[in-house]
């Protein structure tokens, strides 16, 4: 089931892509002008050390011309000392260059000091964000997006927008400064061979805009692939046990290598591109180099140059090179900080969750809120966002009313949607018809934050993070919570082994730690549930993976809990309604039957038919 959403997730986000590629290569399109815009959009986070970046700019522009002035002594010593034979001049001169160099060699480094740590500081600054916003998004947002794609977000594009901040930003314009101020020197020092110089850049121009409309495609499908490819790895080595198990490294290797091969195929497409632009971008001034160099000497040979112009000019010529050369890589390094920026913006773009207390419900007989009422659904309806949109709705009409200190059990056939209605509670999802009552108080006009201090939740697959036993159980309680109310809990939950447990509750669970059973791990999830006594409790069949022993003894400690909370507990087994004072069917999207264990065992066929494990028999023979 999971795999089939994967998939189709999948091949939308493939489709998606194309669509992206088709529609960047029409020309006029609006990404191809808005590399500049999307980058801009950084400004907020470059804002606070833009001081510190523009003193940078002009000591590197400072240094860069600072080369440029070494071709002018270059031509003092060679129309100078060089021409009147004056070792000693050469020999000062010499000196000066050096002074240059070594000042040249500290102004750039003293460049890189000024920008390293406050750029460091940006990347830090966008990626708290990112987590953040991560962590706000609605339940909805995670379903739609492969968390590689999420994780190569938070790494690699980070990474590419931070060495556009340091380089590229910087040097495309402290190299157009460079080159404007050399050809400025060219020019004054001989007109001529300057403007012979500069022919080349006519071409130039629109070779540099149809290669940077080409590479910014590449660019964003190589980024997007490595999402891709990120994604694969996550999810093999989470569920190493079951490739494993299964024999199916072979094919999970095959996928991998034909998601690697089409990210090979771009990063080369995007290599070609760069050759092939650099190769021009190197050629053509290069050509005109040689052209000025042919005139250059034979105007020497006529004697209406000086030697000393002629070296100056050409070594002049060749200090440009290389601010003219990389404008090539420069360019390629902006298009992909502006993919980067793009699939950053694409996440901090989605709505997070958000607080919008709803128009005042209409008048109802129905408590003052605040009185104690318990937890009320009214015609509760709910639609996943990505479901088909011809499916009905999931739940469609859903009618209960959990008494204040009462426990329901919520039973139905696998699949009718027990899990998504608890959810609903502390807002995971957002209904899509009806509304849920807290004592009276709509959830969606309480701050989310308060609602989910009321209602605590335990779900079916318990999940660990990599902390100590106490941090993942406290996790369910206000910050005040300490030894007493996690002994308590365990105790609740009957988690006796963490007694036994290398460093007790102060032992590392989780990814990075020791891996408890899954019984273990459900007792942890219970104890996380019942940690902050909340008023409003919702578990989602929380004893499934207990043996016959630990549940009834897990039961009995719940049941001292249950009785002062509003309850509301999923159950698939007969023991676990046990625990509750009524039991409610789930059925077509709707609450069929209410009624005590035994009224439903007798009056209602299905429920009885789900009590006795028959259906359970029937998807055995299948
Ligand atoms: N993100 C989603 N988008 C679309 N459909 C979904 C999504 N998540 C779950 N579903 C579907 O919603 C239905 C109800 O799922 P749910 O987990 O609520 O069932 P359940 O009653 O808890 O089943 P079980 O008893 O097996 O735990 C299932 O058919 C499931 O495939
Ligand atoms: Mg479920």
């Amino acid at each position: 089931m999971l795999g089939a959403y994967r998939k189709t997730r999948w091949a939308l986000s493939v489709a998606e892509r194309n669509l992206a590629a088709v529609t960047a290569d029409l020309p006029g399109s609006p990404r191809g002008h808005s590399a500049a815009r999307t980058l801009a959009r950084l400004w907020p986070y470059v804002r606070p050390v833009r001081a510190r970046l523009a003193t940078a700019a002009v000591i590197a522009v400072l240094a860069s011309c600072v080369g440029l002035v070494v071709p002018l002594v270059l031509k003092a010593i060679v129309d100078g000392p060089v021409a009147d034979h004056d070792p000693g001049g050469v020999w000062l001169g010499a000196l000066g260059l050096l002074l240059l160099g070594i000042t040249e060699a500290v102004l750039f480094g003293f460049r890189r000091w000024l920008v390293a740590r406050p750029l460091a500081g940006v990347e830090a600054e966008l990626r708290r964000d990112l987590f953040g916003r991560l962590q706000r998004l609605p339940t909805s947002f995670h379903d739609r997006w492969a968390s590689g794609q999420l994780l190569s977000r938070a790494t690699t594009d980070l990474m590419m927008l931070r060495m556009f901040l340091a380089f590229p930003l910087t040097f495309l314009l402290v190299n157009g400064v460079t080159i404007v101020v050399g050809v400025a020197i060219l020019v004054i020092q001989d007109w001529g061979l300057g403007l012979l110089l500069l022919v080349p850049v006519a071409p130039l121009i629109p070779l540099c805009t149809y290669f940077e409309r080409r590479y910014s495609t590449a660019a964003r499908q190589a980024q997007d692939q490595i999402g891709d490819v990120t994604t694969l790895v996550e999810e093999s080595v989470l569920g190493i046990r079951v490739v494993k198990g299964f024999g199916r490294h072979r094919s999970q290797a095959r996928v991998f290598r034909a998601r690697a091969k089409e990210l090979r195929a771009t990063e080369l497409r995007k290599a070609h591109l760069l050759a092939w632009i650099w190769g021009v971008i190197t050629t053509l001034p290069e050509l005109a180099i040689v052209a000025a160099l042919v005139l250059g000497t034979v105007r020497v040979a006529d004697g209406d140059l000086s030697a000393g112009t002629l070296v100056a000019f050409l070594s002049t010529a060749l200090a440009l090179r290389w601010p003219v050369e990389s404008i090539g890589f420069l360019l390629a390094m902006c298009q992909e900080a502006a993919a980067a920026a793009e699939r950053y913006f694409e996440v901090m773009d989605e709505r997070p969750e958000q607080d919008v207390p709803l128009p005042a419900p209409e008048a109802r007989a129905e408590p003052r809120p605040g009185a104690a009422d318990g937890l009320r659904f009214h015609g509760v309806g709910f639609r996943f966002p990505d479901a088909a949109p011809d499916a009905p709705p999931l739940l469609d009409g859903v009618d209960l009313h959990v008494r204040p200190g009462e426990t329901v059990a919520l039973v139905g056939a696998t699949g009718c949607g027990k899990t998504t209605l608890t959810h609903l509670v502390p807002r995971l999802y957002e209904l899509s018809a009806g509304r849920i009552t807290l004592d009276g108080e709509d959830i969606t006009a309480m701050p989310r934050e308060r609602l989910r201090s009321r209602v605590a939740v335990a779900f079916e697959e318990p999940t660990l993070f990599s902390a100590s036993i106490a941090e993942n159980v406290l996790m369910g309680a206000g910050p005040g919570a300490g030894a007493e109310d996690l002994a308590r809990a365990l105790d609740v939950a009957q988690a006796g082994f963490v007694r036994d447990l290398p460093h007790a509750e102060h032992t590392e669970v989780g990814e990075q730690g020791l891996s408890l059973s899954g019984g273990q791990r459900q007792r942890l999830a219970l104890a996380r549930a019942v940690v902050g006594t909340p008023p409003f409790l919702v578990l989602d069949d929380p004893l499934s993976a207990l043996d016959v022993a630990t549940e009834a003894a897990v039961e009995a400690a719940l049941r001292r809990v249950l009785e002062g909370t509003t309850a509301l507990v999923v159950a698939h087994r007969p023991s676990t309604v046990q625990l509750a004072d009524r039991v409610a069917l789930l059925s077509g999207g709707r609450i069929t039957a209410v009624g005590t264990h035994h009224q439903l065992l007798r009056e209602n066929a299905e429920y009885a038919w789900l009590m006795s494990g028959a259906e359970r028999a029937l998807e055995g023979q299948a």
